[in-house]
């Protein structure tokens, strides 16, 4: 298997940037296949932090980054992070960075309408990133959207923007905001196409040639499958989907193209946003996870929900994913604890579910039913060989393994690139 395709198994933010980057220098190209920058992949490289929304984590070690048509593109939010990340000495060309020119865009209208909605909803609210995620991937359902190739053609936009406006226009009305302003949005575009087109082209046909050659290719995946548009905690998911089928469609590849199928997981549970979490911790315990893993989103700075680790679902988004093994993030994390519990099955109504039910409301009646082991005092910060963990932590990976039916293929111990114990290479299995 030449690729590999890294997913999130969770809700998101399970520690995919530091394996991408870990992975880059072996891939001829990182490939990111869907979202947008809701995403906030974090990279440590000897103590400098990058932080990553848009562009794929193969960037910083100058890996070919392409930004595939799955994606949502914000293009000055991308302008923004180009000079962020080139600031910190990362240089970014039209050598090390392609777009796909039939990728979507997410304007300014987007970002209205995500706040505006939220607003509104009340309870029903999801606690979106606020990036105009959702509203963009409707106008591109839709057939409204304005792509990256629309950027070369701005005298020829008037029907489309008389179709998107049509819809706009209305929505706006409803929530007693004034009519999208046609000309202002025209010169934006205007303004922004010089630096969005320097980069754009047909990606399929570059990664076509990429892969003819007997290049390695490594497929980014943002969210994590429980915020899948399809088989996440809907509707509180993403609008994107987010399992590993999705590399292919996102990116202009056949479906064998996505190789090994490493699914990213967190030793533990997090959560951003609303949403069903049935092991959640409201007690010190989860307080104290949160401090030591510095569970604050990377996007929005917002606290991340937290609880202990849930084989149900891990082993459901495996199935669902078509995991071939899994990184265990954040291990270290749980140093110093007493006792630690796994969830391995829920009570709903005097019955017990090896999986979750379809339905919100089920979902948050569900009662986990967990399995205690005991924890460790020794650290396991830093480790890069199994053999240097202690004995209770390979029992809880071990114990993982077993209980979500998937094998664990690396463990990472610390956000340092090099803290990863390798146990089997995704590259070469
Ligand atoms: P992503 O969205 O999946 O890329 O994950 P984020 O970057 O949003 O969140 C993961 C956080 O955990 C980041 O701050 C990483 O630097 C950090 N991290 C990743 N792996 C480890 C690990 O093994 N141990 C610790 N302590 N932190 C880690
Ligand atoms: P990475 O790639 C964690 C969550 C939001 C919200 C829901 C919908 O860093 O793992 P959206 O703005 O996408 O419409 O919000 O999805 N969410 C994430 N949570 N990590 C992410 O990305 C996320 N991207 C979106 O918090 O609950
Ligand atoms: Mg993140």
């Amino acid at each position: 298997m030449a690729n590999v395709t890294v997913i999130g198994a969770q809700w998101g933010d399970e520690g995919k940037g530091k394996i991408v980057d870990w992975l880059a220098s072996r891939a001829d190209a990182v490939v990111r296949f869907q979202g947008g920058h809701n995403a906030g992949h974090t990279l440590v490289i000897d103590g400098k932090t990058y932080k990553l929304s848009l562009l794929p984590s193969g960037i910083v070690s100058g890996t070919l980054s392409v930004i595939g048509n799955g994606v949502v593109l914000d293009p000055w939010a991308l302008r923004d992070e180009v000079a962020k990340v080139e600031a910190q000495g990362v240089s970014i060309t039209d050598e090390n960075l392609a777009i796909a020119d039939n990728c979507p865009l997410i304007l300014p209208l987007h970002r209205d309408l995500d706040g505006l909605r939220e607003t509104a909803a009340g309870k029903g609210k999801i606690g979106t990133t606020g990036r105009g995620i959702g509203p963009a991937y409707e106008d591109k359902v839709g057939r409204r959207a304005i792509r990256v190739c629309d950027l070369a053609h701005l005298e020829s936009l008037e029907p489309q923007l008389d179709r998107l406006c049509a819809h706009h226009d209305a929505l706006r009305a409803g929530f007693g905001q004034p009519p999208v302003d046609r000309a202002a949005l025209l010169e934006e575009l205007r303004e922004i196409a010089p630096f969005v087109l320097r980069f754009a082209q047909p990606v399929w046909k570059r990664l076509k040639k990429v892969r003819r050659a007997g290049a390695k290719i490594l497929f980014e995946g943002a969210q994590g499958v429980l915020l899948d548009v399809d088989h996440g905690t809907y509707p509180f998911v993403t609008s994107s989907n987010t399992v590993s089928g999705t590399a292919a469609s996102g990116s202009g590849l056949g479906p064998n193209s996505t190789g090994f199928v490493l699914g990213i997981v967190k030793a533990y549970t997090t959560r951003v946003g609303s949403g069903p979490f049935p092991t959640e911790l409201e007690d010190e315990v989860g307080q104290r996870l949160g401090e030591r893993g510095h569970e604050f989103g990377t996007v929005t700075g917002r606290k991340r929900r937290v609880g202990w680790f849930d084989a149900v679902l891990v082993r459901q988004s495996c199935a669902i994913s078509g995991v071939t093994g899994i990184a265990l993030t954040k291990i270290d994390v749980l140093d110093g604890l007493e006792k630690v519990a796994i969830c391995t099955g829920y009570r709903l109504r005097g019955k017990v579910y090896d999986y979750l039910p379809s339905h919100a409301a089920d979902q948050a009646e569900c009662e986990p039913i967990y399995e205690e082991m005991p924890g460790w005092s020794e650290s396991t910060a830093g480790a890069r060989s199994y053999a240097d963990l202690p004995a209770n932590a390979i029992k809880y990976i071990q114990r993982i393994q077993e209980l979500i039916e998937c094998p664990v293929a690396l463990v990472s111990t610390s956000p340092e690139r090099d803290d990863t114990i390798l146990m089997r290479d995704p590259f070469v299995d």
